[in-house]
Formats: structure tokens, sequence, C-alpha cells
């Protein structure tokens, strides 16, 4: 985006684009869910999701980068629970060095908020010469990456100004719910009429993510304690993984805080022995049947010195006593937390870069779209 047009993007009240986007999110969903279900009554999303076709499709690739790959690892557990096809999600920037299994059975997703990322154009590339079946999912309409790919479904987030992307991920995680629903109906795993507790529960994310909008005060507090440390943990498990990714991602682009990202089984295997006194641990514990599993690694790290703050489904409140801080997202099925769950990350990563006085919108070294390719 030019300096004209950036400007013609206004901040309206809000001291930086950043919080303005993580507010716009009620709104980005229910215009995607406007926009993506005919009828939330007969299972029936809107054309352009229903002329896609997608039955005939073996396996699925997602190429992405950064918070748009993290998106597609939320996509990958959706489609092959609901959908029973294989997903493979790869960043952008490695494809091109495998020899990947890509043909015209292939369903290649591309996603991209601004359409223009190199690698990801140069991954799509490679996989629509190899004849893959090319969607892109992309915000930025008549953008390089929307005019290569076969098909594109556009993502109404509105212009994102901030670095640091926000409601772009939302209207992406939305979007592959809608597109995996399609994907699981075309493949004749799941009826219309099953998908309709699906749909029923998206609309009710909107509102949900509302409520975790109105606990900025909380976060604010534990962004507070978080912005003294030069050292941050996210664990989760299953789809909590991918989105602790997103947490660990959004904290360090615009903190310069060193924040990494674990499933919580895979940290015990060896990063564990970077757990001190006084490092802070950002614990994802929403899905009901993997919680058993994560609150012993919340007490191991608590025994080792760690100070945790707790996002927890509302079924998941076994986990609370671990917690230093926590937040009780609202109740949703498990396969949705990402959704809300994300909020509180990106409030985080929000608050503790205006706790360190950084440049929130436009962090040191990062451009809002990489388009060369290195
Ligand atoms: C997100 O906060 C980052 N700035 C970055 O990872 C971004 O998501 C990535 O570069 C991909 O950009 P795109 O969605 O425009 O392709």
């Amino acid at each position: 985006m030019t300096a004209t047009n950036k400007n013609a993007v206004d901040k309206g009240s809000y001291p930086h684009f950043m919080l303005k986007e993580i507010m716009e999110q009620p709104e980005v969903l229910r215009r995607t869910l406007a926009k993506g279900i005919a009828s939330i009554e007969q299972g029936q999303l809107s054309p352009e999701y229903g002329d896609l076709r997608l039955g005939k499709y073996q396996k699925v690739l997602v190429l992405a980068c950064g918070t748009a790959y993290h998106a597609g690892l939320v996509g990958k557990y959706f489609m092959e629970k609901l959908a029973r096809v294989p997903v493979t999600v790869e960043q952008a920037a490695e494809f091109r060095y495998t020899d990947s299994f890509v043909d015209p059975d292939t369903l290649v997703l591309v996603i991209s908020q601004s359409g223009e990322t190199g690698d990801t154009l140069a991954a799509m590339r490679e996989a629509k010469s190899k004849g893959g079946y090319l969607v892109a999912i992309t915000n930025v309409a008549g953008s390089t990456i929307a005019r290569e790919a076969h098909r594109v479904i556009n993502t109404v987030a509105g212009a994102e100004i901030s670095v640091a992307s926000t409601k772009a991920y939302m209207a992406q995680l939305a979007t592959l719910y809608l597109l995996g629903l399609q994907l699981a109906m075309d493949r004749g795993r799941l009826g219309f009429k099953d998908a309709v507790p699906y749909l029923k529960a998206m609309k009710k994310i909107p509102e949900q993510v509302e409520q975790l909008l109105a606990e900025q005060a909380t976060v604010k507090e534990w962004a507070g304690r978080l912005a003294g440390n030069e050292h941050a943990f996210f664990l989760g498990r299953g789809l909590d993984a991918a989105v602790a990714m997103e947490g660990s991602l959004k904290l360090k682009e615009t903190t310069y805080i060193h924040a990494e990202a674990y499933s919580a089984g895979e940290f015990r295997h060896g990063p564990i022995a970077l757990i001190e006194e006084g490092i802070p641990a950002v614990i994802l514990a929403t899905q009901p049947e993997l919680v058993g599993y994560t609150v012993p690694v919340m007490e191991e790290l608590k025994s080792r010195g760690a100070w945790i703050i707790g996002i927890l489904g509302a079924d998941t409140g076994q986990a609370a006593d671990c917690c230093d801080y926590r937040m009780i997202l609202p109740a949703t099925l498990p396969e949705f937390t990402p959704m809300p769950a994300v909020i509180p990350l990106q409030l985080l990563a929000y608050y503790t870069a205006c706790a360190r006085g950084n440049d929130v919108d436009q962090p040191r070294h990062l451009v809002k779209s990489v388009k060369d390719v290195k």
C-alpha cells in the first residue's frame, strides 16, 4: 500500500491501526459469514463455495507464509477431521526445495492477505506447473495471486495497514472453516443437516469475539508484566499448537521479545531446559479431550519457576489452577476455538508492544508484503 493509500484509510479514534484492526474482527466475521452462507437451516453455503465442486480432489496442499501459514494449520485440522482428506501445509518459502506430490487430483489452497507475497507466488506457480488446481484465499481482489489462481475466494477483512496481521487472519480462518464444510459435503462426509450445528456455532462467534475484546483491561495488565521479559513461550496441543504459533509470531514481531511456540508435548523433548525462574509461558488449553495432557506440563512449568497466562476453553476449567492469569473463552465447538482464542493473544502483543514503546504498526525490519524472493 502506498503512503497516499495508507493515509486514505483512517485510524479513527484509535492510537494505532493494529488496535483498530483487532477491534474490527467481529464485523469481519459477520461479513465473511454473510457472504459465505446461503442458508443456515438448510446447511447451504453460497455459490462462491458451492460451485467449487471439491469432491474429486484426493488431497489438499496449503501454501502460505507467516500468519497465513498459521491459518492454514488450523484449516488442516478441520478439513482432515470433517472431510477425511489428507492436508499438507507447506511454508511457501520452503516449498520449492521439496519435490512435492502435486498432481491434478490436488486441491492447492494459496492463502495470502496481500496477494503479492513473492514466496507464495513462486510456490503456487510451481504447484500450477505440476497440474494442481489452485484456489486463492486473498484479501486483495485483483492481486497477482488472485489473478494467477484458477479460482479465488476474496476475504472481506478490508484494507489491513498494520504490518502485524490480525483481521486478515480471522477472515482466513472463517473462510477455511467454510471451505472445510464445503469440502466435507462435496466428499459425501457431511450431510447438509450435519452442517447446520457448525454453521449455527459459527454464527455466534462474532458476538463471542466482542465479549473477549471487552476484556482489554485484563490483557493490558498481563502485558505490563510481560513487557519486562526478553523470552516467552507459547504452548498448546492440537489446534491450540497452531494458535500458539500465531500468538508467538504476533508477540515477536511487535515487541521484539524472543517468543517460541511449541506443542506442549514436544516442548518436553528439549526446550523445557530453557525454563527458569520468572519465564512467562502462554498456554492454550481449549480442547476438552487434550486438556488432561496439558495440565501436567503446566504443573511442571510452574514447579520450574515459569509464570503462566492460560487461555482456556469453557470446558477446560481444570487448567485454571495452574495459571497466574487466565481468560476463559465463551463456549463454542472445540473446532472453532482458534477464532476467539487468538483475540487475547493479539491484544497481548499489542499492549506489550505499546508498553515497550515500540512502533506498533511499523515494526523494525518488516514490510507489510514481502514481495521479493531471496
Ligand atoms: C503477519 O503478522 C506477518 N507480518 C507476516 O507473517 C505475513 O503474514 C506474511 O508475510 C504473509 O503475508 P501475506 O498474507 O500478505 O502473503
